[in-house]
């Protein structure tokens, strides 16, 4: 393997880390380089790797502190952190979550009160001609917006809700729009346009203008970059400065990924529940 290269993908978020095998262990001086990439760049990309669900979870501990899907508890690997994203039944079950169906903008598990922070997915099997999935930077969001809006928006409360009754927590659950990232220090636009249900303090018509804003807002094509999955392909986002979506996934075709993913909160705050112990 060569030196390990970060190379930006041009977008308002994204590179790709070349030179480097996930199946070895990281050497301090490039673990600490892929973390400042990082937190740089939101979502990073390693292509042609050939990971074991351990060395997936090991990969995952350099970013992050893995935990087990908070949601998906069926479709899960043989160890507890990875949960399964595939299109593949087995005896007529499906194997993974997320079938074949369009995916609108999120931020993962944002309906909880602590939501994703690191997500990762590995492609063991995926079609190149579609299920494409795109993220869109809440800092490149956050940093277009005028003075005035950065203003409006600056104390700005969104209650988050999913649509499956069983998927939501006993209290509502609220999060800052405007964060600052507890890694990096740069200012966000923490959104999840699939969970967002209301603004807190505001009348209902006010409450869903500024959702619809926000929804198309950070949907503009300036802030989002798409990646066309090949086997093999490992891409780690954060959920804190970033949105994703993924489109609909041919089902002639077999797509099977491995996800390991983190908790906590979007800017890094004590979530309320734990405020109390
Ligand atoms: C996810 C997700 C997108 C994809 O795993 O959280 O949104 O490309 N997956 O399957
Ligand atoms: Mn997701």
């Amino acid at each position: 393997m060569g030196d390990l290269t970060v190379n930006p993908t041009g977008a308002a978020l994204g590179a790709f880390v070349d030179g480097v095998d996930l199946s070895e262990p990281l050497s301090e001086t490039d673990r600490l380089y892929v973390q400042g990439a990082f937190w740089e760049h939101s979502v990073l990309v390693f292509r042609h790797q050939e990971l074991t669900e351990a060395q997936q979870v090991v990969f995952s501990r350099y970013l992050c502190d893995p935990v087990a899907h908070p949601t998906n508890v069926t479709n899960v690997g043989e160890l507890p952190e990875i949960c399964i994203i595939a299109n593949v039944e087995e005896d007529g079950k499906a194997v993974g979550a997320l079938g074949n169906s369009e995916v609108t903008f999120h931020a993962d598990l944002a309906f909880y009160p602590t939501p994703g922070t690191v997500s990762v997915l590995y492609a063991v099997e995926a079609p190149n001609n579609s299920g494409h999935t795109s993220w869109s930077s809440g800092i490149a969001a956050y940093d277009a917006l005028d003075a005035q809006s950065k203003d409006r928006l600056e104390d700005v409360r969104i209650v988050y809700s999913h649509r499956r009754s069983d998927y939501r927590s006993a209290d509502p659950v609220i999060h800052p729009l405007v964060c600052t990232h507890p890694e990096s220090g740069r200012k966000t636009l923490y959104f999840s346009s699939n969970h967002a249900a209301s603004v807190v303090d505001e009348d209902e018509a006010e409450s869903e203008s500024l959702i619809d804003r926000l929804r198309s807002y950070t949907a503009e094509e300036r802030f989002t970059w798409t990646h066309h999955w090949r086997p093999g392909d490992l891409v780690v986002w954060d959920n804190r400065s970033t949105q994703h979506r993924r489109s609909h996934v041919d089902e002639s075709k077999r797509r099977y990924m491995r996800r390991t993913q983190a908790v906590g909160t979007p800017d890094g705050a004590l979530a309320p529940q734990q405020e109390d112990v």
